[in-house]
């Protein structure tokens, strides 16, 4: 099977993105990761994907100003020079438009550091804390326009040790993460979590296109931040 071309979108550090380019580069890997985007010039990870051998593109947001749709063409026409299958956002601090959503529904993930639906948004690590959750994890879910929404691929937990700090907890999620995106991933290139399948899990009763539907859409004005 040819391996799906997979771009991965950071805004940060890239720690996700460099357990995704280790996991490829075993030769059964279903996907290859040929493109790393990311809308901050300054993002560390852009370094560490140019050092792996990766090209990496800038796509700054703030030169498109409050053009959302620009910037995205501005991606987009980037993934098409690379015919680009999947993306994977991995820190990606930047919410996309509903259209933009629509074109790669099914296509795109996302990794957030909770047990989704618990905990969408900022901070998980000191809300699940201050909760007093006994576990804590991580989810890879299908984008769709709700924030940390969508259909679930993955997810695992970690116990919350009696003594954590919101960093230490970090950590220990963020070390399930670089092991949970890849298998993920794995997942979602070899065909076996596609959207409809995910979504049918979540709701075993009704039709995966239902499912889909029941996603709510965006607020007219949303700020375009993510939660990464
Ligand atoms: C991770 O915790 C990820 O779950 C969240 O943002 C963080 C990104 O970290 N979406 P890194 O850039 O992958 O190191």
């Amino acid at each position: 099977m040819r391996k799906k071309r997979v771009a991965i979108l950071i805004s940060g550090r890239g720690s996700n993105m460099a357990a995704l380019i280790e996991a490829a580069k075993e030769p059964d890997y279903p996907a290859a990761i040929v493109l790393v985007v990311s809308n901050r010039p300054e993002a560390p990870g852009l370094a560490r994907a140019r050092d792996a051998g990766i090209d990496t593109a800038i796509v700054d947001h703030r030169k498109f100003g409050d053009d959302r749709e620009a910037f995205e063409r501005a991606l987009d026409e980037r993934f098409q020079a690379y015919q680009i299958d999947l993306l994977c956002l991995a820190g990606f601090m930047r919410l996309f438009t509903p259209a933009f959503v629509e074109r790669w529904s099914g296509r795109m993930v996302n990794i957030h550091p909770s047990l989704l639906p618990q905990f969408k948004g900022l901070h998980t690590h000191r809300r699940a804390l201050a909760a007093g959750a006994g576990r804590h994890g991580a989810t890879v879910h299908f984008v769709v326009p709700e924030m940390d929404g969508g259909p679930i691929v993955a997810q695992d937990s970690v116990p919350v040790l009696e003594g954590d700090t919101e960093e230490s907890l970090a950590r220990r999620v963020l070390q399930l993460e670089h092991r949970l995106y890849p298998q993920a991933l794995r997942l979602v290139a070899q065909g076996e979590a596609t959207f409809a399948s995910a979504a049918e899990a979540a709701s075993p009763d009704k039709t995966a296109k239902q499912g889909r539907s029941q996603t709510k859409p965006p607020d007219a004005t949303p700020g375009a931040t993510r939660s990464g």
